[in-house]
């Protein structure tokens, strides 16, 4: 039975990679991860903004601060050392897990600025990552903002940061956009490797007793994982020439393999690893080669993509409007 595949030119011994989240961002965490099987590591992201917003504390921190109102150079000065000395951080550890690791290392990168992008991609790639994974997310809530310019950043950015590195580099997407296949092929023209389909971003709820809002909705549920797999299906089936790996809501082996039967080349794994535990990861292995036994399958080709020879004759994946049989 063999469950390895191939995404972005990176080897994987099986479909199963862990996402980008606090668990990736510690070497016990992550290692645990490996020894559960995990085929490749996406690093928790390194956050422009957060390092800045550090660099800044640590400036202020205890020290006389009209020292550097006085001298603004100064306060320039020591901040890009602070900011360095952050950033070098999180260089360390990437170096740390590639060296303790055996599979494919995956960075992740989220962004404020121009300069940002480029800089901490070659940074990234220096420190030995394998490849990484741009967590891009520029929201549409400005009214004023137009939706190609929203576009043209991403796509902006993937050029950029494709000049800078010579290791693969897939983008992370939010489905905020008018209409993906078109963004999802700009990408593409611009260098992006692959396309991780689809971040579960910050969802603010309500309790509706003491009327606050609830912040900590951070993790899916198993039928949110439909919304990757349609998309994963509509671009498999318009010929997408990037890799395809789905996001949100794959929490067990059924999960995986409705993904795989879309197109999908691997799946990332996050809440599943919080409810179940990061040994999970085994059982899905486990289950996705016994399912694989049950359907005469010996490697992951035999059935990837499958599941789209129906459309063409139904089209289910673009149909938007319940039709009466589906609920009677
Ligand atoms: C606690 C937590 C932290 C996360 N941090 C990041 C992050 O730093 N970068 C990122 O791209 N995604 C991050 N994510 C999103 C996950 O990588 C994943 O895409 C999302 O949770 C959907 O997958 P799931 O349904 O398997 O949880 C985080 C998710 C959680 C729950």
């Amino acid at each position: 039975m063999n469950i390895s595949t191939t995404y972005m030119g990176l080897e994987l011994k099986n479909p199963l990679i862990v996402s980008s989240s606090r668990l990736t961002g510690d070497l016990k965490t992550v290692n645990q991860c490996l020894e559960a099987g995990a085929s490749a590591i996406v690093l928790k992201s390194l956050f422009e903004e957060q390092i800045r917003m550090v660099a800044e504390s640590k400036l202020w921190d205890g020290k006389d601060t009209d020292i550097y109102f006085w001298f603004p150079e100064a306060k320039e000065e020591v901040m890009g050392l602070a900011f360095e000395a952050n950033l070098d951080n999180y260089l360390e550890f990437v170096k740390r897990v590639k060296s303790e690791s055996d599979v494919p290392v995956i960075s992740s990168i989220n962004c404020v600025t121009d300069e940002g992008w480029p800089k901490f991609a070659a940074a990234i790639e220096e420190a030995g990552a394998d490849a990484l994974e741009l967590n891009i997310a520029i929201f549409p809530f400005n009214a004023s903002q137009d939706c190609k310019k929203i576009e043209d950043m991403h796509v902006d950015i993937v050029r950029e940061v494709k000049k800078h590195v010579k290791i693969p580099v897939s983008v992370k997407l939010g489905y905020y956009f008018t209409n993906l296949c078109v963004l999802a092929n700009r990408l593409v023209d611009s260098g992006a490797d692959g396309l991780v389909l689809f971040n579960r971003y910050f969802r603010p709820d309500i309790n509706i007793e003491n009327l606050e809002v609830i912040t900590d909705n951070y993790l899916s549920s198993p039928v949110e994982s439909l919304v990757p797999m349609r998309w994963i299906a509509l671009m498999t089936g318009n010929g997408l020439e990037a890799d395809l790996v789905a996001t949100t809501g794959v929490h067990d082996t059924r999960g995986v393999i409705k993904q795989i039967l879309v197109g999908a080349r691997a799946v990332q794994l996050c809440t599943t690893l919080y409810l179940n535990g990061i040994e999970v990861i085994r059982t899905i292995e486990q289950g996705l080669k016994r399912w694989m036994e049950d359907h005469g399958y010996e490697s992951l080709d035999d059935f990837r993509g499958k599941s789209l020879e129906r459309q063409t004759t139904d089209a289910s994946f673009e149909r938007v409007q319940y039709m009466k049989r589906d609920y009677e």
